[in-house]
């Protein structure tokens, strides 16, 4: 393995913020690239209310609606680290892209916002980062206004998350006015000071130790005297901070700041970077694969078509795992077995997009697709051929039927449909006995169903009929003898819908968990599945 390769890899950290909307997601990504030097001025990516949107936003109806649909990619430097965030939807209703998205950082940063603690958005995203064993950090925003105790979030983080956290500074003084905050790994306090700015300049501040007579006298005794109190409460009684528990995701290093005003988010930047990891190996059908193997490989977390309006262009997105990238290298596309080129490869910012000549384990590339890439796909050396483990499939949870208004237009829509299908925006059904003009459409949130009518208007010039669906879960269907299960073979079939997916296996879409019960209880030979069969190990 090459030195070049290691020093690469050690400089990367990939990762993905999560949050709940509104709780400052963009805003503290927006100073993350002030302080890498990537922006100038904070505030030229999100504007006015009205007109919001941010640096990663590319699809207009994000820009129109003011929230981020798609997740995307931004890369800069810092402290000689090279930083690649991943973006993930800001809505309550969010989509398999944000899972996935999950599937291709090496840590996330939860923002929290400091009056409301933890929400439900939060909840499902942690959950899955739990899942896969990923460190998680946590940013408490908005502590220049008031908002929850510190201890009582700590609780909250504990009870609702379940996982531990371990403050690596406190907030100085009362709630709501707070002075600042101490430093616990440097043991320093950092006052806060008004910025006249707005949080649109990177800032300095004043630091100094605790027992330093001048903060003493700044803080007053009162203050002073409390900090040392909860500094004590959090030595002694709080959880050990454990570099190892962080990397395995079982504790949380948590930060106070105020990202609009550029409060503590400098540090928390830095000590980001110092214990965050670097990209880490990934398992496949041959074992573990390091990063510093010499051997590329990557796989497909993302497909997007048509970001580019005048090109109607298909863009595959790429996570690096092993090896260096370079332009025009020939791999091993794994699922159709055929050696394949990759040109155009892409790196973007904002509007951007850049042809790049090399990139390293962590990157993102966003390499153009005729069409052969599908999500979860991987790519490697062919010398060294195998497989990434597959992703998790999520079952759709809401479900529409869906026609398009103007039987003429039926070839592009069902073209849209395929296509959107393809990127993994939403799934596929169709009736068993309804007519061929319509389709079942499954997502995971009912943003997707916006983002369907949105796309398939503006991208296929087809507008189309929708009608929610009373449904919540969806059933794959087998016999323990492999004889095909048919409509008339399922009792009850009545109260559900029976559908076929896009190939042809049975699907039962029925309203709640109750009636999946009752046909559970009066279908005792059927076996019921909560994805494909083909994926039901996931
Ligand atoms: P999101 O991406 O997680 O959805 O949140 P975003 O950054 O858009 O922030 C949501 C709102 O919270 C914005 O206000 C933003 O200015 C505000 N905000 C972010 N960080 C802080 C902070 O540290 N302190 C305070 N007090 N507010 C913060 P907005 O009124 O919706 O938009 P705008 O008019 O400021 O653009």
């Amino acid at each position: 393995m090459s030195e070049e390769l290691q020093n690469e890899i050690k400089k990367r950290r990939t990762f993905a913020i999560i949050s709940h909307p509104d709780a400052g997601k963009t805003t503290l990504t927006e100073k993350l690239l002030l302080y890498g030097g990537a922006i100038h001025l904070a505030g030229s990516i999100k504007s006015r209310k009205t007109q919001r949107h941010a640096v990663s936003d590319w699809m207009e109806i994000e820009k129109q609606r003011g929230i981020s649909v798609t997740s995307s990619v931004l890369q800069f430097d810092y402290n000689g680290c090279r930083i690649n965030i991943l973006d993930t939807p800001g809505h309550q209703d969010f989509s398999e892209d944000t899972y996935r998205t999950l599937m291709a950082v090496d840590s996330a940063v939860m923002v929290i916002d400091v009056a409301k603690g933890i929400e439900a958005q939060t909840k499902k995203l942690f959950k899955v980062c739990k899942e896969r064993g990923i460190p998680i950090f946590t940013f408490v925003n908005k502590l220049d206004h008031y908002g929850k105790a510190p201890l009582d979030l700590m609780d909250e983080i504990e009870e609702v998350l379940g996982i531990r956290s371990y403050p690596m500074n406190w907030p100085i003084g009362v709630d709501g006015d707070y002075k600042g905050i101490y430093d616990r790994q440097k043991s320093e306090i950092e006052l806060f000071d008004a910025d006249k700015t707005h949080g649109q300049e990177a800032r300095k501040s004043r630091t100094g130790t605790l027992d330093d007579p001048d903060f003493v006298k700044l803080l007053g005794e009162t203050d002073y005297n409390q900090l040392k109190e909860d500094i004590e409460l959090l030595d002694e009684a709080g959880e050990q901070f454990d570099l190892d528990k962080i990397a395995c995701g079982e504790l949380t290093p948590m930060f106070f700041g105020s990202a609009m005003t550029n409060f503590g988010v400098q540090d928390f930047l830095e000590e980001y970077l110092r214990l965050a990891p670097s990209p880490q190996p990934r398992k496949s059908s041959d074992g573990l694969i390091a990063p510093d193997d010499d051997r590329f490989s990557g796989f497909v977390f993302k497909i997007q078509a048509n970001m580019n309006p005048a090109h109607h262009d298909r863009l595959a997105f790429i996570r690096i795992c092993s090896g260096k990238f370079e332009r025009n290298m020939q791999v091993w596309h794994e699922r159709s077995s055929k050696v394949i080129k990759l040109s155009q490869p892409q790196q973007f910012l904002a509007q951007d997009r850049q042809i790049i000549e090399d990139a390293y384990p962590g990157d993102i590339v966003g390499i153009f697709d005729p069409g052969i890439f599908g999500i979860g796909d991987t790519i490697c050396a062919s010398s060294h051929k195998f497989k990434y483990e597959d992703f998790p499939v999520f079952p759709p949870e809401k479900f529409a039927r869906v026609s398009a208004k103007d039987t003429m237009r039926r070839k592009q829509f069902v073209k849209g449909m395929m296509q959107l299908t393809q990127e993994g925006a939403i799934q596929l059904f169709k009736q068993a006995g309804g007519g061929a003009e319509s389709y079942i459409v499954g997502t995971v949130g009912t943003l997707q169903f916006e983002v369907l009518e949105y796309r398939l208007k503006k991208e296929y010039n087809v507008d189309i009929n929708m009608t929610m669906l009373p449904f919540e879960v969806a059933r794959w269907m087998a016999f323990p003898d492999g004889d095909t299960v048919a409509p008339a073979d399922i009792h009850g079939a009545e109260r559900g819908m029976f559908c076929y997916d896009r190939r042809d296996n049975p699907v039962l879409l029925v309203s709640n968990e109750w009636a999946l019960g009752w046909i559970t209880e009066n279908n005792p030979k059927l076996q019921l599945y909560a994805v494909p069969m083909d994926r039901k190990e996931a």
